[in-house]
């Protein structure tokens, strides 16, 4: 990594040593939010994800941008001017897509131009001439002229525009299209080169007084200007390095830290491959071929991989077997019995009545009845099934494992514990392992880009091959447990771990892989060069891929990575990938960018961080999200042997008694002891830019005593939507990370509570209020979706809370900071969480229902406004219990059991008006007397078919004051027919019910 160096005459040391940063200021979070989903949709292309996607939550390095820049830019007493800098610096502003915009077409900026009335002579038909006439008819006549639409669809830019005036008119013509739009017809800012930005740099000068040519340089600058030299940016909770590297890209120093060694590895990864100069990545990706060559060549002298007349295994495929207590015969154990949609292959079980076991059949080509027969294996919702001659057997797996429970109240069973010479189940072990199918490449392909392969049968052959790979590693296992080359840990019990040493019986690392996988893997560790860290990083890459739990996908027919979702599952059958599967994968190296700043690296606890730096960005561990302690000792069980240099600096355990997690009294502990430890080592003028993403009030108001405890005071906090579920396409759902901008508390503010009361409403109810304003000015713009949901506008209100909280030191007289570290009672409410509290019923109040009134909003209960928001989430395809216990503690049901038709994880769901039933007499002690009651009841009445008069007669009868308050039931009534649909039972009668009282005669 070079270090730009440059000419410092002009830049005067500190002058904004005590300028306000921009990002306590002002920061375009919607734009950045767009920028972030973005980044996120790119899947396996975003700039680290080829280190290793098994990391799960890289942080989108847009954001990482934004907090750098909006951490070092001034706030001005020109704000508008500041955000223009910004966007110019992000190549977020209208200019910037005439660049990044890579999908609009000629005709379409014409049809653009024509529509906004602004054609001219910058686009003529192919063959020169002009597109429109002289008198010219209006835009949407034109439009319809099928003459003309032809004549528009062969517009080329006129050839005298010059290409600098076709960007700006590009960009004139898009700036009229909603930005997310733009953002997704778009390259990502981080995907512009540096003349892309030519243009920036006079103005930004001019705004700045700094003389950069590149961002590079400006933040070289900026950092002199604030803290007297190049800034210094640390991540203590590093992970995969998105912070680091961004920082190291934008031209500051870094040191990066994490108490995992994996993710200091990913961390290195992203700033010495991803981040290495040309020269030094060619050099890896040469020793990395050569080293999988060299593995290659292991495998094909031992002929493992290889059948008789020169076809090469891609995948073998195996599944457990059991005895079925009821038959007494051998069952392999298959969910499914399809192995490739695509060519309707699927295996057949052949009894084999002498030896009570099946014979497994690869069938090709199938009909589409067969096929979809094969969809059902042997394992059937968690039973054994099969028939013989037909009689069905059906035993649950559970039985068949002896699940019970210890008198210690564990779940325990009889599978034998795996010893550490194990590595294939023992012949008495309830479940066996069984080779089923082979996907060979035909002999004359291999080698060949483009391959064919089919798929078959187990025969003889292949099991000799099985048996000698099988020979092969119980001879060398410990000889390569003992050199490091294959792990020897033993699995500690866990949340993530607990799984596979129930359910498998599996007690050491090694016991994930089959004999094939630990062969291979060992082979790349036992070849790899000890000076090539790279390899290391491979090595984790291809354990991902080489698992005894990778599925098969016969759909895709293909084999997932272990971390293909974020636990560590086990699966009854999986799929073996050979070495032609591996090889394109073991031969690449990510893509290189380049980077500027100067980069180091440490494996400690944030507690420990020793190096003084300007700015501290990160992303701390939160309660309920990724175990990486736990999963990452898949991978460190590989590596923590002989690492090579650098690793060997480091300490190879996932240190998991150090790692902060789980909630409360220890999560607030460590915590305050990292941000005060990172306080510490910062200048009085240093900036910290916390990102959090969490649901939960107690985890917020933990996080103000952790501010509190380390010193900090939260500046500002902003709302980004990074992460964009699955859920995004069916229901408009956006999760989101808060952006808290922190400075060391200076002074002493005390307050009262009842005072401080007051602060946070105002606050809390200018953020919900300006997130819902923002909802409505986007739907304005022609968007279904909200951007933010009721969780994340939650999860706003506790950040606003949090402003206010942390600004005083003493509340009540008490000191915050004391406070913050002391030993809590069980159960103990303080302060602080009474203000959570607070923020969020405050932030209830303001998340009113579409299509419900704020008037009438504000005269609900909190089990009424649960049952009207529920409702709301369910139109919009949601059934997750979890959102339902979400909003029940948010609206502080305390039993919302009454409310509900079913809890299960999946299919929650809340009761219907039917379900309320008369013979609950509608009694439903926490709606009270009031119209949600009321229609439910009159809905009930009406599907049962009552007469009209008689409802309306009833509902007179149980809703006091009913005159005044029909308006209330209308409006409940119409939400229902809104959000149930007229197709539905309900809906359909909520339409029939707002009907009869709107014409009802007083
Ligand atoms: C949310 S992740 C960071 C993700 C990262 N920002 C990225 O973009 O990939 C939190 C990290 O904190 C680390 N961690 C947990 N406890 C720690 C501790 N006590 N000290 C330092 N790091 C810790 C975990 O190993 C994990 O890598």
């Amino acid at each position: 990594m070079t270090v730009t160096t440059l000419d410092r005459r002009e830049i005067k040391v500190r002058t904004l040593a005590d300028a306000p940063a921009l990002i306590e200021r002002l920061w375009p979070a919607q734009k950045l939010s767009a920028e972030a989903k973005k980044e996120r949709k790119a899947g396996s292309g975003q700039t680290l994800t080829a280190l290793g996607s098994y990391w799960k939550g890289r942080k989108p390095l847009v954001l990482v941008r934004a907090c750098i820049l909006g951490s070092l830019l001034p706030a001005t007493d020109n704000p508008e001017a500041d955000l223009r800098i910004f966007e110019r610096l992000m190549a977020m502003d209208d200019l910037a897509f005439g660049i990044r915009d890579n999908r609009t077409s000629v005709p379409q900026l014409a049809t653009l131009a024509l529509k906004q009335g602004v054609l001219k002579d910058q686009f003529v038909c192919k063959d020169g001439s002009a597109i429109l006439a002289e008198q010219s008819a209006a835009a949407s006549e034109l439009l319809q002229d099928h003459q003309f639409s032809e004549r528009l669809r062969t517009a080329i830019w006129n050839p005298k525009i010059t290409a600098k005036e076709r960007i700006h008119i590009k960009a004139m013509l898009l700036s009229a299209v909603p930005y997310e739009e733009r953002v997704s017809r778009s390259l990502r800012p981080e995907e512009l080169g540096r003349e892309d930005y030519a243009d920036i740099w006079r103005e930004v000068n001019e705004h700045l007084g700094t003389s950069a040519n590149s961002h590079a340089e400006l933040v070289e600058q900026l950092g002199i200007m604030r803290f007297g030299r190049k800034p210094k940016i640390a991540d203590t909770f590093s992970g995969g390095g998105s912070i680091p590297f961004e920082a190291a890209r934008m031209g500051c120093d870094v040191h990066a830290s994490d108490l995992n060694p994996i993710a200091c590895m990913l961390t290195w990864g992203a700033l010495n491959i991803i981040g290495a100069s040309a020269a030094g990545h060619a050099e890896m990706k040469a020793t990395q071929a050569a080293l999988s060559s060299r593995v290659d060549r292991e495998i094909t002298m031992l002929a493992i991989e290889h059948d008789e007349v020169g076809n090469r295994a891609k995948a073998f495929l195996y599944c457990l077997e059991t005895r079925c207590p009821s038959s007494g015969w051998m069952v392999p154990l298959l969910p499914s019995r399809i192995i490739s949609k695509t060519r309707s292959v699927v295996v057949q079980l052949v009894p084999d009545r002498e030896n009570r076991r099946y014979e497994i059949e690869v069938v090709d080509g199938v009909s589409t009845a067969q096929l979809k027969a094969a969809e059902t294996g042997t394992l059937v919702d968690g039973y054994l099934v099969h028939s013989v001659d037909g009689e069905l057997h059906r035993t649950s797996i559970k039985s068949i494992r002896g699940d019970h429970r210890a008198p210690d109240g564990s779940s325990k069973n009889q599978l034998r514990q795996w010893e550490k010479a194990d590595f294939i189940p023992r012949g008495d072990d309830i479940f066996q392992e069984r080779l089923y199918c082979i996907q060979w490449i035909i002999a004359k392909t291999v080698g060949k880009q483009r391959y064919e392969t089919f798929f078959s049968s187990v025969n003889d052959s292949d099991l000799r091959r099985e048996k000698k790979v099988q020979s092969i590693v119980r001879e060398n296992l410990a000889k390569w447990q003992e050199a490091g080359w294959a792990p020897d840990m033993p699995i500690l019990d866990g949340r993530e771990t607990e799984g596979p040493i129930r359910t498998m019986g599996w007690t050491y690392w090694h016991h994930f892989f089959n004999p094939r996988q630990l062969h291979m893997l060992s082979c790349f560790r036992r070849f790899a060069d000890p000076d090539a860290p790279h390899e290391a990083l491979l090595l984790a890459k291809l354990a991902d891929r080489m698992a005894r739990n990778t599925r098969w996908d016969a759909s895709g027919e293909k084999s997932q990575t272990v971390f293909d979702t974020q636990g560590l599952k086990t699966f009854f059958n999986y799929s073996c990938r050979a070495f032609p599967y591996l090889r394109d994968l073991a031969e690449d190296l990510p893509n290189r960018h380049a980077l500027t700043g100067h980069a180091t690296i440490e494996t400690h606890p944030a507690d420990d961080v020793r190096e003084v730096a300007d700015i501290f960005i990160t992303d701390p561990p939160y309660a309920d999200a990724v175990h990486y302690h736990e999963i990452t000792e898949f991978f460190i069980s590989w590596l923590r042997r002989n690492p090579p240099s650098p690793f060997d600096q480091w300490t190879w355990d996932s240190r998991r008694p150090l790692a902060i997690k789980g909630e409360g009294e220890d999560f607030r502990r460590e915590m305050v002891a990292a941000y005060g430890a990172m306080a510490n080592h910062m200048p009085d003028n240093g900036l910290q830019v916390v990102m959090f993403t969490h649901q939960s009030g107690s985890v917020w108001a933990d996080l103000a005593q952790i501010f509190w405890g380390a010193g900090l005071q939260v500046q500002a906090a902003w709302y980004i939507a990074t992460e964009t579920t699955s859920e995004l396409r069916k229901g408009g759902y956006v999760q989101g990370t808060v952006i808290l901008v922190l400075r060391k508390r200076r002074g002493s503010v005390s307050g009262y509570e009842d005072e401080i009361v007051q602060d946070v409403r105002a606050e809390v109810a200018h953020q919900i209020d300006t997130l819902v304003g923002l909802n409505q000015s986007l739907k304005g713009n022609g968007r279904v979706e909200n951007l933010f949901e009721d969780a994340d506008l939650q999860m706003a209100g506790y950040a606003a809370a949090l402003r206010v909280l942390t600004g005083y030191t003493k509340i009540d007289g008490r000191d915050m900071t004391v406070e913050a570290v002391r030993q809590r009672r069980k159960g103990e409410v303080g302060v602080v969480d009474r203000m959570i509290e607070y923020a969020v019923s405050v932030a209830n109040e303001h998340m009113v229902p579409d299509g419900i009134s704020a008037r009438l909003w504000q005269q609900l209960k909190g089990p009424e406004r649960f049952y009207l928001k529920m409702v709301g989430l369910e139109a919009g395809g949601h059934s997750k219990l979890d959102n339902y216990q979400n909003f029940q503690r948010a609206f502080r049901v305390s039993d919302y059991n009454p409310f509900m038709g079913n809890v299960r994880p999946n299919s929650a769901r809340l009761k219907r008006a039917t379900e309320f039933g008369p013979r609950a007499g509608f009694d439903i002690p926490d709606f009270g007397d009031g119209a949600i009651r009321a229609v439910l009841f009159g809905v009930d009445a009406l599907v049962r078919e009552v007469e009209p008069e008689i409802v309306l007669a009833q509902l007179q009868d149980i809703m006091p004051d009913y005159f005044r308050r029909r308006q209330d039931m209308i409006e409940v009534a119409e939400y229902f027919v809104t959000k149930r649909g007229r197709d539905d039972d309900e809906g359909r009668h909520a339409g029939v019910l707002a009907n009869l009282l709107r014409n009802e005669r007083l």
